[in-house]
Parts: structure tokens; C-alpha cells; sequence
């Protein structure tokens, strides 16, 4: 007879009991926030779609580091948004690139939080697909070649990591070939493995002005249905050399992050994308969620699942809720 022997609710009486038996516990280190670069000096411009979030220049993107290196963020992750655009994205892998300018200028400055780069072609092809087309269709072996140029032009100016976001198959192993030719071998890779075809990327999309201008990018990302194929793509990128296996986006995936904890002996990573976030934000603009709340159940599910690194944009409130604490 469980009852009356066995009460539940005893460690949950008061609040030390509670903080004794917690089993996830989130810490600032966990956190990597997503940042966009624009060319210019001095330049902040509110992201109308992510509240909270700005377009920033290089310059102010140190200050921005420098921030997320006080709160003890485990790194931020940087998006670029070029000067111009053209067929086969050569603003990615340009040496004074608008990412690349940010690395260096923040390298220059000692930043010395970790700073990870998105590679991916979306944001500097004119037509918004993340390779470079052939028949309408992006042609995957002839974009190896340019994420690898792309990797290996972060890296020289000072990326601490390489995120390939794409979906072409074989990215990893071409962006960790170039890597080591090139003189970076111990530049990690997190490869965005199990990456869904998902609506949630929508104001990101916004914010990187990336959305594709035909199409939809159903034919490289996954079809989110599919949860056995996810940890395919992820064995494969553990083959090809990725260090740390990322899902995404992270609450509608759950059960995949929990599946590739169980399954991978290395880092998961998870991005609660854009779409996570504008949610909880338009719901507590509204007054309908108590946003700080909503933040805090959202990212402890996330690690819970079994993701120790979360990709957010809330990586700095949530820092800061803990310094609060
Ligand atoms: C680039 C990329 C995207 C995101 C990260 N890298 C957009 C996309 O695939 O369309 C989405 C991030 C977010 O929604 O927060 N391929």
C-alpha cells in the first residue's frame, strides 16, 4: 500500500527541500546567443520580429561579447547580413565579409568568450536557398565547395567554431577537410545534424532577410515527421567528423534531442529558434504568459531532454535571471 507510506509531496514542501531534489539545473554556460552583424559603425536597429534583438554593427557587437562574457554565456553564434547579394552567396566567404570583419575586430578587441559562425549560403544568395542552384534546384556537391571556402574564411579571421546550418549532404566531412588543410584542426565543428523544414524559422527569416524566393527548403532540410531519419543525419555527421550534434528547432523536437542523448557519446546541442521565442513574446505582450516563466520551462525542457548547449534568443535574460537569483 504506496499511501499512506509514500507522499510525494513532502520534498516538494518548501523551497530548499525543492532546490535539494531539482535535477536540472540551468546555468549561463549552457546558453549561446545568436547575434547579427550589419556592415557600418554605430549601427543598432531593432529586429521588429525578435523584441529584444538588434541588427548590430561589428563595433557593437564587441560590446555585445563583452556583455555575454560578464553574464558567462557559453558563446554566441553570429549571423551576417552582407552589404549585397549574388547567385552563389560569395559575401559568406569574402575575406572582409561582414562576419569576417566582426570576428577580427572583436578578436582585436580580446574578446575571449567563444565565438561560433553560422556557415550556411542563405543569407548571401540572392535567391534565399542555402547552396547555389542548377535546373532550379540547389546543386549539393557544387555548394560543398563554397561552405568549405566559407568555414575555412571564419575560421582565418577568428570563428572559434564552424556551425554548418545548410543541409547539403557531406558538408561535414568537406568543412573538416578544408579545415585541416588549411591549418585548422582544432577548430570544432557543430553541425546542425538534425535540422527540420520548419515554420518556427520564420522570424529569423525576417531578421536575416533570408527567405527563399521560390520554394521552400523542404528538398535539403527534414521533414519533421521523421524522428529515426534524424539520428541517420546524425550518425552520418559523427562520421564526417562533427564534434557536437545540434537539433533544431528544440521544443517541437524533444523526443529527438532525448534520442540523440541517448544514442551520440558527444555534446547535443539545441536551438530554441526564432519562432520559440516570438511566441512567448507576443503571448506576454499580449498578457496572456508570464514570460520570465515561459523562458524558464521552455529551456529547462530543452535541457531536461538531454541538451547540455541551447542555442537561444533569451540567452541573455536568462543569464541575467540567474545572476538575479
Ligand atoms: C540558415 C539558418 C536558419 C536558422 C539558422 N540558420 C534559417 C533557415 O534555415 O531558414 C534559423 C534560426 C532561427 O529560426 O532562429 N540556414
Amino acid at each position: 500500500m504506496p499511501f499512506p507510506i509514500h507522499r510525494m509531496r513532502r520534498l516538494r514542501r518548501v523551497p530548499q527541500l525543492r532546490d535539494l531534489v531539482r535535477e536540472t539545473e540551468l546555468t549561463p554556460k549552457d546558453f549561446i546567443l545568436p547575434v547579427f552583424v550589419c556592415p557600418g559603425r554605430k549601427i543598432s536597429k531593432p529586429i521588429s520580429t525578435l523584441p529584444g534583438h538588434d541588427h548590430m554593427s561589428a563595433d557593437v557587437f564587441v560590446e555585445k561579447c563583452r556583455e555575454a562574457e560578464d553574464l558567462g554565456l557559453g558563446g554566441v553564434i553570429l549571423f551576417g547580413l552582407p552589404e549585397s547579394k549574388d547567385e552563389v552567396g560569395s559575401g559568406a566567404y569574402a575575406e572582409k565579409g561582414v562576419v569576417q570583419r566582426a570576428l577580427i575586430e572583436a578578436k582585436k578587441a580580446g574578446v575571449g568568450i567563444p565565438l561560433i559562425t553560422d556557415v550556411c549560403l542563405c543569407e548571401y544568395t540572392s535567391h534565399g536557398h542555402c547552396g547555389v542552384l542548377k535546373d532550379n534546384d540547389v546543386d549539393n556537391d557544387a555548394t560543398l565547395e563554397i561552405l568549405a571556402r566559407t568555414a575555412v574564411s571564419q575560421a582565418r579571421a577568428g570563428a572559434d567554431m564552424v556551425a554548418p546550418s545548410d543541409m547539403m549532404d557531406g558538408r561535414v566531412g568537406a568543412i573538416r577537410e578544408a579545415l585541416d588543410a588549411n591549418g585548422f584542426e582544432h577548430v570544432p565543428i557543430m553541425s546542425y545534424a538534425a535540422k527540420f523544414a520548419s515554420v518556427f524559422y520564420g522570424p529569423f527569416r525576417e531578421a536575416a532577410g533570408s527567405a527563399p524566393s521560390f520554394g521552400d527548403r523542404k528538398g535539403y532540410q527534414m521533414d519533421p515527421a521523421n524522428a529515426r531519419e534524424a539520428l541517420r543525419e546524425m550518425e552520418l555527421d559523427l562520421e564526417e567528423g562533427a564534434d557536437i550534434l545540434m537539433v533544431k528547432p528544440a521544443l517541437p523536437f524533444l523526443d529527438v534531442i532525448r534520442e540523440a542523448a541517448d544514442s551520440f557519446p558527444v555534446p547535443i546541442a539545441a536551438y530554441n529558434v526564432s519562432g520559440e521565442y516570438a511566441m512567448v513574446k507576443a503571448a506576454a505582450e499580449k498578457g496572456w504568459l508570464d514570460e520570465a516563466g515561459a523562458m524558464w520551462e521552455s529551456l529547462t525542457a530543452v535541457k531536461r531532454a538531454g541538451a547540455s548547449v541551447i542555442l537561444t534568443y533569451f540567452a541573455l535574460d536568462a543569464a541575467r535571471a540567474i545572476a538575479d537569483r
